[in-house]
């Protein structure tokens, strides 16, 4: 058995164990995941002695995705762009490649199993912390019209939008980075990267925003996506929570690791039912 684990700080809730065990299950790869409980100063040790019990790769929750692309060896142009990562690959030699699949996964997610196409059409993404830039790069790259991201801190926003302005370009992509209350225009995808529910806030952009039957995503799953998710219904939006792009993230990072693309859209189904 290959092992493999997830590393974060709070992990008891993580559901990545039981979806790559279940990736294994239906590829028969050998593969065991575990959860790993990392002090909070503890990451560079805790994969230095994953490593030495023979892991092979693990992915990386919070806290710890920013701090990971600096013990790699070697970082994806997607975790450059993002500054985090999500997926290391552990190698005999000692070296250690990192990766990002969580903005591969929001991608399929609304492509695939949302059945959305993103190709041509107008992204709002609210927020410009840590969630906000694993994403943004994949949006780009998935052939969107444009994309504003609204953050209440506006220079957060500024320089998200002027990292990725020569992908943009490169994509001749239209990226504008606004404060929530200057929203003027509406969008086809409406893409929620913040906390704001956790914290019991108000979704933190007005309905305007919505052109009629966009499709209203929040990053987060279970009670924390409820308020934003309630909002969009309510405003005649298509809701969707992030389980699917958990799983889909989850899928990338198998396939990286193994070299095997997993069922994943029967593993959302599952989950879901
Ligand atoms: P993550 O890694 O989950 O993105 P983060 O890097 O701390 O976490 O970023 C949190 C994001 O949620 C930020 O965009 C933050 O806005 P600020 O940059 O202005 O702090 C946003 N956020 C958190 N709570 C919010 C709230 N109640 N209303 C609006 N935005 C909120």
């Amino acid at each position: 058995m290959d092992l493999y684990c997830v590393m974060g700080n709070p992990v008891e809730h993580s559901r990545s164990p039981a979806i790559h065990a279940r990736f294994a299950e239906l590829t028969g790869e050998a593969v065991t995941y575990e959860r790993r409980l990392i002090p909070l100063d503890g990451f560079a040790q805790g994969v230095r002695a994953f490593m030495a019990q023979g892991g092979r790769g693990c992915n990386v929750t919070v806290p710890f995705k920013t701090e990971a692309p600096g013990l790699a060896t070697e970082c994806s142009e997607r975790v450059q762009l993002a500054g985090a990562a999500n997926t290391l690959s552990l190698r005999a030699d000692g070296s250690i490649h990192a990766d990002n699949t969580d903005g591969l996964g929001l991608v399929a997610d609304i492509t695939r199993n949302a059945g959305v196409p993103l190709a041509g059409r107008d992204v709002l993404l609210i927020g410009a912390g840590g969630a906000a830039a694993g994403v943004l790069g994949p949006l780009l790259r998935a052939g969107v019209r444009h994309v504003t991201v609204a953050n209440r801190t506006l220079a957060k926003a500024q320089a998200l939008v002027q990292a990725h302005g020569p992908l943009a370009s490169l994509q001749k992509a239209e990226l504008l980075a606004l404060a929530p209350q200057a929203l003027e225009a509406d969008f086809d995808v409406i893409i929620n990267a913040t906390a704001s529910s956790l914290a019991g806030g108000d979704v933190p952009v007005a309905a305007r925003v919505l052109r009629p039957g966009a499709l209203a995503y929040d990053m987060m799953y279970g009670p924390a996506a409820q308020g934003f998710l309630d909002w969009a219904r309510a405003h005649g939006a298509v809701p969707r929570d992030g389980l699917g792009m958990l799983v889909e993230q989850a899928a990338e990072a198998f396939h990286i690791w193994r070299g095997v693309r997993p069922p994943s859209a029967q593993v959302l189904q599952e989950l879901q039912a």
